[in-house]
């Protein structure tokens, strides 16, 4: 037995994930009857389960490794600091090289959106939450103690914990542990595809960024903290604003003084085809949320980075001054140097513009599959892409989650060796920044394949 458990046995793997593991976001009898693919390898776009069976990935596992598989660069350097210093923390009166010299690397990444500070965390969820936290805090510190609300989007997903739960505007996320934060609010997201209200994307995004001045005006400007969103939202449906929006959303929070947070925990280190997403719309966030392409899923890492304009509220001496926030792991030495080679490869190899490239590429043919008639919208900007599968066309019904049409879908491409992930009723694609064209052809032409097999009933 004890050989066994570590040996890695196909047979033992299947039987005792059955048995002994629940995993996130599906209900366990469903993870039962469909058990998950087991992955026990990775190189490059590719991906291989414990039988042996070698998928491209789509993917990029869940939106995050960014720079491909199995890099030697990243590995090497996990290896060398793992030879210096495996862990030690950076609370107080401590800190470690690796996290100096990311800290370091992230302000020059960030100069032009004129970030200075960073606290470190072990992924999106904690980076949204120190976030969070940290713009309540200036508030006090700024003596403006009543400013705690926090807007959002319908449709945003700002990771698992409670504050950042209570701020997803995805009913689905949270449901099962309501009640959430009392003091968050969502406004309608600029989705082009569903609105009530008009066909015209920059129409729209006066819309929704004038329903948040509505709102915050509402609710009392003194009383709002900070709104957050993601540049593009993604896992609430790949929802790309309009051009005008997030330059919108900044000027309303700057006339009616709330802190603008992005979340860039997907967008960020190149996905939309910029370094980061809030630079494709020409906004500086006052806080911004970073994790997963940071360094590509190779040791978990979240940060949270902010402008000089919420570091000077703590040039003073108050007994609200102490950050009383932080994970054992903030600044784990092994994830920043894992991180500082990643970005090494990201910056080298000019990730960003190839993500625009082959994203440019990837739209263009899943535009092919308007033919099919339960695809209702093809949309997505760089390597963040999806499909969005409808009953009928005309009605626009969502085809309701886990419905047997999608999961046969996304069985059909597994089968041809294309790793999709279907989440509600959208097809993702999200893979690594280093995909190429003759990726994308094997991707559409798995899907093109998979829909003309399945039959909607
Ligand atoms: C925009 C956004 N924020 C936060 C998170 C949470 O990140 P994590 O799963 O690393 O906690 C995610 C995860 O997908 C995300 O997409």
């Amino acid at each position: 037995m004890s050989s066994s458990i570590r040996s890695g046995d196909a047979n033992f793997v299947i039987e005792n994930n059955a048995r002994h593991v629940w995993h996130p976001m599906i209900d366990p009898k469903m993870s039962a009857e469909n058990p998950p693919v087991i992955v026990s390898g990775s190189d490059g776009v590719h991906i291989t389960d414990v039988n042996g069976k070698e998928y491209l990935d789509c993917t990029a596992s869940l939106w995050n490794v960014n720079v491909g598989h199995n890099r030697p660069e990243i590995k090497n350097a996990i290896i060398d600091q793992l030879d210096k210093l495996a862990y030690y923390n950076t609370f107080g009166n401590a800190s470690n090289p690796p996290s100096i010299a990311l800290s370091t690397m992230l302000a020059e990444m960030l100069e032009p959106e004129g970030m200075a500070r960073v606290i470190f965390s072990s992924g999106g969820s904690d980076a949204v939450e120190g976030a969070l936290k940290l713009s309540r805090q200036y508030w006090k510190l700024v003596g403006k103690p009543e400013k705690t609300k926090f807007y959002s989007l319908k449709n945003a997903y700002h990771g698992v914990h409670f504050g950042g739960l209570s701020v997803s505007g995805g009913i689905p996320w949270r449901r099962a542990f309501e009640p959430v934060l009392p003091g968050c609010f969502q406004i309608d997201s600029p989705y082009l595809y569903r609105n009530d209200w008009t066909e015209d994307h920059e129409e729209l995004g006066e819309i929704c960024a004038a329903m948040l001045a509505r709102e915050i005006e509402h609710q009392g400007p003194d009383t709002v903290a900070a709104f957050i969103a993601e540049p593009v939202q993604g896992a609430g449906g790949m929802i790309v604003p309009p051009a005008n929006f997030w330059p919108r959303i900044r000027e309303v929070c700057d006339r009616l003084d709330v802190l603008l947070i992005a979340d860039e925990v997907v967008t960020g280190f190149g996905r939309t085809g910029t370094m980061f997403g809030s630079r494709h719309w020409g906004v500086k966030p006052d806080i911004m949320c970073l994790a997963k392409g940071i360094n590509s899923g190779y040791v978990p890492l979240g940060a949270t980075v902010v402008n000089q304009r919420i570091v000077k509220a703590w040039d003073k001496d108050d007994p609200m001054a102490p950050i009383m926030h932080g994970y054992t792991y903030s600044g784990h030495p092994l994830a920043c140097a894992a991180a500082l080679a990643n970005l090494d490869i990201v910056i080298e190899e000019n990730l960003p513009a190839n993500a625009s490239d082959v994203g440019g590429y990837f739209i263009e043919r899943l535009n092919e599959l308007a033919q099919y008639p339960n695809v209702g919208d093809v949309r997505g900007v760089g390597l963040m892409l999806a499909v969005e599968f409808v009953k009928d066309r005309q009605t626009k019904e969502p085809i309701p989650a886990f419905d047997p049409y999608l999961m046969a879908i996304q069985s059909a491409c597994m089968e041809a060796n294309v790793w999709v992930r279907i989440q509600a009723n959208k097809m993702i694609f999200s893979p690594p920044l280093v995909f190429e064209n003759s990726h994308v052809d094997q991707a559409v032409e798995a899907v093109k394949h998979a829909l003309s097999t399945a039959e909607y009933v």
